[in-house]
């Protein structure tokens, strides 16, 4: 066995030279650590536990398909004690026909699990003051807090798309003020910009979901879906689509604002075009705040597999990001 090893290192050694480092702008620091410890890397949110920093970003609901998406997600994601948001639970609001497609509380256990909301049914909710039918929702689904997305490039390049009448900002301090749950605020993949999130850090919120620029981009998505785009006659809005925030650029903000200004929201689920988890790392070790990776279009490329691939994603998630706490660290000499 051994020989048959120092034969592959000879073989094998040309074919594993290195060009540049990828260290996500991390030391590596291989004098420190033992080998096989086994790093505490859980992570506390809404008054639970997740064994590991692991977010899976909210997707699908309201179609025959997402109802097995939602199973295998949350049967892995229960299996591994991470957390789950739920995607737009509109559809329960006023009826209880695709109930199924998310009663995914048997799956994923006692572990953290979030409905999700569009700003203008949550506006639409306050000014019918009809809140109560977002709690019964909650209830529905057995969630342990709401989700509120804020996309309003998606929803303007879509004819059928929500307007609203009033800044998410204010819709969200009346939903803070009205619901009893907690409540986490996310854009869908472009990002949320400084002042904005300096508003957010301001609130009594649970948490703040960057879903940042990077990944899965809806405004393109809805862009590609309607003809008018298709026949050229909307090209001047195009550009919308490449409109946003990195996750790299957002930790910047939410450090700057967490030295200079009193913030009511410290908890950060880091998330939007995270490339792998050790990425996502990177980025959890450069913010001053505790904060999960999320991923949203990594986990679905396996849920439409079966929940065993999800599963297996998940667990060397997990090895990888005990190895990076080991070895890959935010360098102390940054500031000199
Ligand atoms: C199929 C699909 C459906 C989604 N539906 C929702 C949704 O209902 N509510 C929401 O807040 N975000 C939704 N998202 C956005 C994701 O939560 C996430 O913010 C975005 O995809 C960026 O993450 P990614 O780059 O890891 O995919 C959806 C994403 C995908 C891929």
């Amino acid at each position: 066995m051994s020989e048959e090893r120092k034969q592959d290192h000879i073989e094998l050694t040309f074919k594993s030279q290195t060009a540049e480092s990828q260290n996500y702008g991390l030391v590596y620091e291989p004098m420190l650590s033992p080998l096989d410890a086994d790093p505490d890397i859980s992570f506390d949110i809404v008054g639970k536990k997740l064994k590991a920093p692991i977010w899976v970003s909210s997707m699908t609901g309201g179609t025959a398909k997402a109802k097995s998406i939602n199973k295998h997600l949350a049967g892995a994601a229960g299996k591994a004690a991470i957390g789950m948001g739920l995607g737009s639970c509109r559809s329960l609001l006023d009826s209880n026909d695709r109930l199924e497609d998310f009663s995914v509380r048997e799956q994923i256990g006692d572990g953290v699990l979030f409905a999700n909301l569009g700003i203008a049914q949550v506006e639409q909710c306050i000014l019918d003051t009809q809140v109560y039918k977002i709690e019964e929702m909650l209830k529905k689904v057995q969630a342990d807090g709401l989700i509120v997305h804020v996309n309003p490039l998606q929803e303007y390049m879509q004819p059928e798309g929500d307007r609203y009448k009033q800044s998410p900002i204010t819709t969200i301090k009346r939903l803070i003020d009205e619901l009893k749950a907690p409540i986490i605020v996310k854009e869908v993949g472009q990002g949320i910009g400084p002042e904005s999130l300096l508003e957010l850090c301001r609130l009594p919120l649970e948490a703040i979901e960057f879903a940042a620029f990077g990944g899965t981009n809806f405004t393109k998505l809805e862009q590609a879906r309607h003809d008018a785009f298709k026949s050229g006659k909307k090209g001047e809005l195009l550009d919308f689509a490449t409109i946003g925030h990195t996750a790299a650029e957002m930790v910047e903000w939410v450090n700057r604002i967490l030295k200079k200004d009193k913030v009511l929201c410290d908890k950060f689920i880091i998330s939007g075009g995270i490339k792998s988890i050790v990425h996502g790392y990177s980025l959890r070790e450069k913010i001053n705040a505790p904060a999960a990776i999320g991923m949203a279009s990594a986990y679905l490329e396996k849920a439409l597999v079966s929940q065993g691939a999800v599963e297996d994603l998940i667990s060397e998630q997990i090895e990888a990001l005990k190895l990076a706490t080991l070895f890959l660290k935010r360098s102390s000499f940054e500031n000199d």
